[in-house]
């Protein structure tokens, strides 16, 4: 499998068929050499920072019904919440002073927030805080939509694509979603010109080493600036209350692949991550990861925005432990650093 990998590193793809070999045939002595390859190549573009964004989750109100998800439409028991502008400037104004440099508006497929409301609520953000970058993350919109967020300032945009099988993105969403649609969303997002990110969750149900390897020729062709990958984790008022959830060491070879194949990518070592395993981000920085997303939502919200069961949200991920996240990153010898933390080119 070793010749797969460095293949991998020299022509930065693979054949699908090689891609499903690779998947299947994983094991800890083989990630220990992937994660070594993927950490020389982080350092070329990254060198040993961290870069992070503050998370701000600002509506759990959606219009989709996803099996996996903890805030689908049909969950009658989630609390549903979704702030005004000024708690989210005022959870900016919390993260600048911590030294974040981009905020990531996160939320649910909430339609209340008009394309007029979420152009003020990104302006406003941009005029305050010029020298931050504004991520959002906010599903599914048109083009004209996305247009005029970007053109409202908006710089980056993360938009998981769940999976790059169309039978497997059947079984995931119901069928007034598409991957179809899903994927013409990621070339808008691309070709108006924001860092682009797409992602899935690994061990989701019916995924298959077929299905991830669609996946991996999916990003190697979308060629992305970020990619979001985490374990799938059930959430017990879903559909998929009872399937198993995904491996923390899949996630972690995937990551490391990943980062193989897209030397500079920006890679975060998510949320879901962490809830699966105490050192969880310690692992992905190890493994290729260079991103962190701590969470600056307001307190009294994040147990409500509930994508799976048992979230962390009240330690090392939060905002206000980003002193605690230095020193643990440091005694890796990482450093978290205060910058936008901008997509770097190949020259
Ligand atoms: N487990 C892990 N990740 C999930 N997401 C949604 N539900 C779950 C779950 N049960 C992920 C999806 C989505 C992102 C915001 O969170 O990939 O795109």
């Amino acid at each position: 499998m070793k010749e797969l990998v460095d293949k991998l590193h020299e022509t930065r793809k693979l054949e699908k068929k090689e891609w499903v070999q690779l998947i299947q045939n994983r094991n800890d002595k083989l990630d220990e050499y992937i994660f070594e390859k993927a950490r020389n190549e982080r350092e070329q573009y990254y060198g040993n920072q961290v870069y992070i964004r503050g998370l701000i989750e600002f509506t759990n109100y959606c219009k989709n019904d996803c099996y996996y998800c903890g805030i689908r439409r049909s969950n009658k028991r989630a609390e549903r919440y979704h702030l005004t502008e000024n708690q989210i400037l005022d959870c900016c104004d919390i993260g600048y002073e911590l030294g974040f440099r981009t905020f990531v508006l996160q939320g649910g497929e909430d339609r209340s927030y008009t394309d007029e409301t979420l152009v003020h609520i990104i302006e406003s953000m941009k005029t305050l805080y010029p020298d931050c970058a504004v991520t959002l993350s906010i599903g599914e919109r048109s083009h004209e939509s996305y247009r005029a967020y970007f053109d409202a300032g908006a710089d980056r945009y993360l938009l998981r694509h769940e999976t790059a099988n169309a039978n497997h993105y059947r079984k995931l969403h119901p069928e007034e979603l598409t991957l179809e649609h899903r994927m013409q969303c990621l070339a808008d997002l691309k070709q108006i010109g924001y860092q682009t990110g797409c992602g899935f969750m690994v061990g989701s149900p019916y995924q298959t080493a077929e299905t991830l390897a669609d996946d991996m020729v999916f990003i190697q062709n979308f060629q992305p600036h970020m990619v979001g990958i985490g374990p799938f984790i059930p959430h017990h008022q879903t559909p998929f209350a009872e399937k198993e959830g995904g491996s923390v060491e899949l996630t972690l070879t995937l990551l490391g692949l990943i980062r193989i194949m897209i030397p500079n990518i920006l890679l975060p070592a998510t949320t879901a991550l962490g809830t699966l395993h105490p050192r969880g981000r310690e692992r992905g920085m190890a493994a290729g990861a260079n991103v962190v997303m701590p969470n600056l939502s307001p307190v009294d919200v994040r147990k409500k925005y509930l994508l799976y069961d048992n979230k962390i949200c009240t330690g090392d991920e939060a905002a206000e432990s980003l002193q605690h996240l230095k020193e643990t990153m440091k005694a890796i010898g990482y450093e978290v650093v205060t910058s936008r933390g901008d997509f770097i080119c190949k020259e």
